[in-house]
């Protein structure tokens, strides 16, 4: 089983081959271009590619790894909503992914980004370092006893759902199917889950159902004051809306792991280019924004479990054995 490695930072390429000796038929290559019509063809003579959150996997690059005899695509992530799942069927290619690598390192780094906008901590440190010991402009709220809103409560959803509950906040969620082993957990519709959160945390796919979820609409029903933390999926917010929201004073804070147009960004050092959008520019100009870079699944505990579920995946497909809660199916 010959697997080439799309988009690989030095830290995959640690993770992956620290499992490696328990997989001694897997043969690895790596690659740090990211799998694009330009790049797919590489693939010739490999059984299989594994890609990440910002590779393309439409259409297009399916057709070439068809052409080309790569038979499995394996997302080396939860989400999938840069694969064309209807031409990978079309095609023959079997999607498989790692659905629940730690969902504890998704949600606390979710905790992480609503407490440190929501405390000014991005502020406070570089004020610090400049020798500013003034207060001024840090003044936060308490999490004790407000309401935090869930959208999403699998498992990263309800990973934030018991660290919220530990904060002592009342924690309400929406999801379309109800997680009955919260029983913390007050289920609401969307509507009212918008009007009483005093945190609101995405945490369900992007599907072509929910694009755009947080919108100019959706914000209007929001509690003013409102802080918003996003670990999901860019297309989630309208960022044109948000940016509006947050110029009217709508949130009191606002986090995002995850933004619409991270795609070119994410993993890569662009300290010297000009960016050719400026959302992410206009973004960080708010004081009570923090954007990380898509890093909610970087702890040692995850890459380690990617990794061996990957592998495993792949050895389970090359069996005849897929588990079919790690397969991508239409
Ligand atoms: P999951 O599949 O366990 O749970 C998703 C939940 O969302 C399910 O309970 C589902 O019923 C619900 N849901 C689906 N559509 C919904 C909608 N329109 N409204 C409300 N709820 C809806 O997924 P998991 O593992 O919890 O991951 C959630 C998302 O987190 C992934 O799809 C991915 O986009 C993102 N993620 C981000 C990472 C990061 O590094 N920032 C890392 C891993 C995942």
């Amino acid at each position: 089983m010959k697997i080439l490695f799309y988009d690989t930072k030095k830290y995959d390429k640690d993770s992956f081959e620290k499992v490696l000796p328990q997989y001694p038929e897997i043969e690895m290559d790596f690659l740090e271009t990211d799998l694009s019509v330009h790049t797919a063809r590489l693939a010739k003579g490999y059984d299989a590619v594994c890609a990440f959150v910002s590779s393309d996997v439409g259409e297009q690059v399916i057709r070439v790894l068809e052409a080309k005899g790569v038979k499995l695509v394996l997302m080396r992530c939860a989400g999938y909503n840069n694969v064309d799942l209807d031409a990978a069927h079309e095609c023959g290619i079997t999607v498989l992914r790692v659905p629940g690598y730690s969902p504890e390192a998704v949600a606390e780094h979710a905790m992480a980004l609503a407490l440190a906008v929501n405390r000014r901590i991005h502020k406070g440190y570089i004020k610090v370092r400049e020798n500013n010991f003034s207060l001024v402009g840090l003044t936060g709220v308490n999490f004790y006893k407000k309401t935090a809103g869930i959208v999403g409560t699998g498992k990263i959803g309800a990973a934030m759902c018991r660290i919220c509950h530990g904060f002592g906040m009342r924690v309400i969620a929406y999801d379309l199917y109800p997680n009955k082993e919260l029983d913390f957990v007050e289920y609401v519709d969307f509507d009212t889950l918008l009007a009483q959160s005093d945190l609101i945390s995405l945490h369900c796919p992007l599907t072509e159902d929910n694009y755009h979820l947080i919108n100019t609409e959706t914000i209007q029903k929001m509690k003013d004051e409102v802080i918003l933390v996003n670990t999901s999926r860019g297309g989630l917010i309208k960022t044109e809306d948000l940016i509006a929201g947050i110029r009217s004073k709508k949130f009191f804070a606002v986090g995002l792991d995850v933004y619409e147009e991270e795609t070119n960004n994410v993993f890569e050092n662009r300290e010297d280019d000009i960016l050719e959008n400026s959302t992410t520019a206009r973004l960080l100009s708010f004081p009570n924004v923090i954007v990380t870079s898509h890093q909610g699944f970087l702890t040692e505990e995850a890459l380690a479990s990617i990794s061996e579920t990957t592998l495993q995946n792949a050895m389970d497909f090359k069996n005849g054995e897929i588990k079919e809660i790690n397969l991508v199916s239409r």
